[in-house]
């Protein structure tokens, strides 16, 4: 009988990538996967460490399934829990320790060995042992050449790992410790993946990578690509009409890659960068490796090469020693750049890194002032974004069903949802929509999203 699994994806695009792996990893193993924890034969906890209390969000999840767990043992069946991601990256012997309903702990870089691990878990519990195993090794050989294909079709907007890691040792974060050192896949195996996800009705490709401008990857004859030239090759691919890339750091803002938003049309005008303060001093605390007049720079060059590019950023206000005067350099690069869409955080103190041991923490009442004064800024740029693009006519590329009936869901070239309404007649076939890209004209612009109607004249209403 094929057993169960439920994985459930905590944080960003890339542990989205990385469970739908893990998710093709074990269909070869002969799992199927399940939308619950309830009669799960293994649950995969994919988790996140970036924000405070990550570790502790994992502990109740693990209370909530140690109850399903011990209903099934009472029925002399047994259920796995498996903790994956950044958090068993970073804490995983003290995870053992303190949650003994945890079997097995791994990190991103080992997902591949999961059908060895789980049955190493397997032969013990078949003894009566606990049989709890931990592997959160760097491997020297590279997890990529171990994945089967993938098990699912990704639907019309599909993400793509390029590159992992990094390098760049900001002060307040704790991805250089979890995801280890910056690495680039061979050019030839981005190829083939994107081509195979092509294959299976893929039309829009997001390039994935911690600093996926820092790629490098490795071409046949020796050399090696930027992030630029990768593009250029993915755009060849029959069947990629779209190409995003994220997240990217302004110091590899290559000159190659801005000529990339130029001269490659499937690159779609939008771009998240963020620059997380506007106030040199904060900057350098935070070992960005830039000022701020170099992002505005960088933002210049983006717009004399793409006048349409949309912006989106990350911010931390809050950051150790930050006076109301850097708060406000970064109130106006807010205004200097506009920007379409961002996400903004208080600082928060990540045990291990440089900056959580600064003296001059900034007070917890003052953070959220700073805080709600951003992002009162940020939503209403976003705002008036969503507003200038009533009465314009976009390519949408049509995802999914919308929520409401008589509606579909798509996206714009900037991004931004686009609910799009459809006549009776069109709603009965909308599945022939799903995987197109379709002019829709804009009606309404809302604070998150956008909606419209189908612009070409064989899909309006009679
Ligand atoms: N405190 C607040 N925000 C943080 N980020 C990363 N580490 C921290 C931290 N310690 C934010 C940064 C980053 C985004 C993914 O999360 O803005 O770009
Ligand atoms: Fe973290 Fe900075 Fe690396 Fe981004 S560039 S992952 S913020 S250390």
């Amino acid at each position: 009988m094929s057993k169960s699994v439920f994985i459930k994806t905590y944080g960003c695009q890339m542990n989205v990538y990385d469970s739908q792996r893990i998710g093709d990893v074990l269909a070869a193993d002969g799992y199927t996967a399940v939308d619950g924890p309830d009669g799960a034969d293994l649950v995969v906890l994919n988790t996140c460490h970036i924000r405070e209390k990550a570790a502790e969000k994992v502990y109740s999840e693990v209370g909530r399934l140690k109850a399903l767990k011990d209903a099934r043992h009472a029925e002399g069946r047994t259920m796995i829990i498996a903790i994956a991601g950044c958090v068993g990256q970073a804490e995983g012997p003290e995870m053992m320790r303190r949650a003994p309903a945890i079997d097995l702990v791994l990190g991103p870089q080992t997902y591949h060995r999961l059908p060895a691990l789980l049955a190493r878990v397997e032969a013990a519990h078949a003894e009566g042992k606990p049989g709890r195993v931990l592997d959160t090794d760097f491997p020297a050989d590279d997890k990529f050449d171990h994945l089967p294909g993938e098990a699912t079709a990704p639907g019309p907007s599909a993400f793509l790992t390029v590159q992992e890691g990094c390098d760049k040792f900001c002060t307040f974060c704790v991805v250089p410790y979890t995801r280890g050192a910056e690495m680039s896949r061979p050019v030839a195996a981005v190829l083939a993946e994107a081509g195979r996800l092509a294959g299976l009705g893929a039309r829009e490709i997001t390039l994935l990578g911690q600093n996926v401008n820092a790629y490098h990857g490795a071409r046949a004859d020796g050399g090696s690509a930027d992030l630029g030239e990768l593009i250029h090759r993915v755009a060849e691919i029959d069947g990629i009409e779209r190409i995003r890339y994220t997240t990217s750091h302004p110091r590899d803002m290559t000159a190659s890659l801005i000529a990339a938003h130029r001269d490659v049309p499937q690159l779609m005008p939008y771009l998240h960068l963020p620059v997380q303060a506007g106030s040199d001093r904060i900057l350098k605390a935070m070992n960005r490796s830039h000022g701020a007049d170099d992002y505005r720079r960088i933002v210049d060059d983006l717009r004399a090469a793409r006048p349409d590019i949309a912006l989106s950023g990350d911010f931390i206000v809050g950051f150790p020693g930050e006076t109301e005067a850097d708060f406000e350099a970064t109130l106006a690069l807010v205004r200097d750049v506009t920007y379409a869409q961002a996400y903004s955080f208080k600082y928060s103190p990540r045990p291990g890194t440089p900056a959580s041991v600064l003296a001059d923490q900034v007070d917890e009442a003052e953070k959220s002032r700073r805080l709600a004064a951003l992002q009162a800024l940020l939503d209403s740029q976003q705002q008036a974004f969503n507003d200038a693009t009533v009465g314009r006519r976009f390519d949408v590329l049509i995802e999914r069903p919308g929520r409401r009936p008589g509606q579909i869901l798509g996206r714009s070239p900037y991004n931004q949802a686009v609910h799009v309404t459809l006549d009776d007649q069109t709603m009965s076939s909308y599945h022939a929509l799903i995987g197109t890209v379709f002019p829709v004209t804009i009606e309404a612009g809302g604070p998150n999203s956008l909606s419209g109607r189908i612009a070409a004249p064989q899909w309006t209403a009679a």
